[in-house]
């Protein structure tokens, strides 16, 4: 569904991603590894035409989306939940989702009711401003945002960052239910390799801007852990 080839970009003169290639299968979950500051964050925002790219293609379906502006990209399925979470904190949760429905591409402007069956304690928290709910709520919040939007895949970046360890099993379930009840395919950054093990399908580890291994999630052995995951 999604495929990034040959693809590099710069900050200014640093050099940051070299040549990666990664691929995210319909229906299934990709995981993105790789230890702070290596180049996840930028690869995303790469995918989502926040950053621009030096070369290399972004491929949606087959398209390539690489010149496309981001409104265009997210009007092409892309959902994206950014790092630290970005909710607007002094808006309540209705209006956070009520904003990102307004670049619907169906037009629609009714918040799914299904946001409710995945995190329940939004439709409690409706009135609640972003800013007041806790860490885990904030990120169920940035999630049902993305998803207002029914994008085909969804892109997260490190979901369960600074999130006690009972919202992110919540967290993990409701991304295994969006696959298996929504058919969503799933873009995963994540550090923590027993949450990466518990919902995604194959790995992609990078270092230094480059991946330096890849393959299905049950060929991620502890050897390649400790040299390129441990700290
Ligand atoms: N706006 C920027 N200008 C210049 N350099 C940047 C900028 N943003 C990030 N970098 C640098 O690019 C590199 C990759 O950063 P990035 O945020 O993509 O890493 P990351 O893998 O997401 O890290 P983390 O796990 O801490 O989130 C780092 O060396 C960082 O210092
Ligand atoms: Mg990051």
């Amino acid at each position: 569904m999604l495929k990034v080839e040959g693809l590099n970009q710069s900050y200014g003169e640093s050099h940051i991603l070299r040549d990666v290639r990664l691929e995210a299968r319909r229906g299934a979950c990709a995981c993105l590894m790789g230890r702070n500051g290596v180049g996840k964050t930028t690869l995303l925002q790469c995918i989502m035409g926040i950053l621009p790219i030096l070369s290399g293609r972004i491929l949606l379906n087959g398209a390539d989306i690489s010149r496309l502006p981001p409104e265009k990209r997210a009007k092409a399925g892309l959902g994206y939940v950014p790092q630290g979470r970005q909710i607007f904190p002094l808006l309540t949760v209705e209006e956070n989702m009520r904003l990102a429905l307004l670049s619907s591409r169906s037009g629609n402007r009714k918040i799914p009711s299904c946001i409710y069956s995945f995190f329940p304690v939004l439709e409690e928290m409706l009135q609640r401003r972003g800013g007041d709910l806790s860490g885990g709520q904030q990120q169920q919040l940035a999630i049902a945002r993305a998803l207002v939007l029914e994008p085909d895949l969804l892109i997260l970046d490190e979901p369960t960052e600074g999130i006690q360890p009972n919202i992110v099993q919540e967290i993990a379930a409701a991304i295994r239910r969006l696959m298996k009840e929504m058919s969503m395919t799933v873009l995963l950054v994540e550090q923590k390799v027993p949450f990466a093990r518990s919902i995604a399908d194959s790995y992609a580890i990078m270092e230094r801007g480059h991946i330096a291994a890849a393959g299905p999630m049950t060929g991620l052995d502890a050897a390649t852990v400790k040299a390129l995951l441990s700290v």
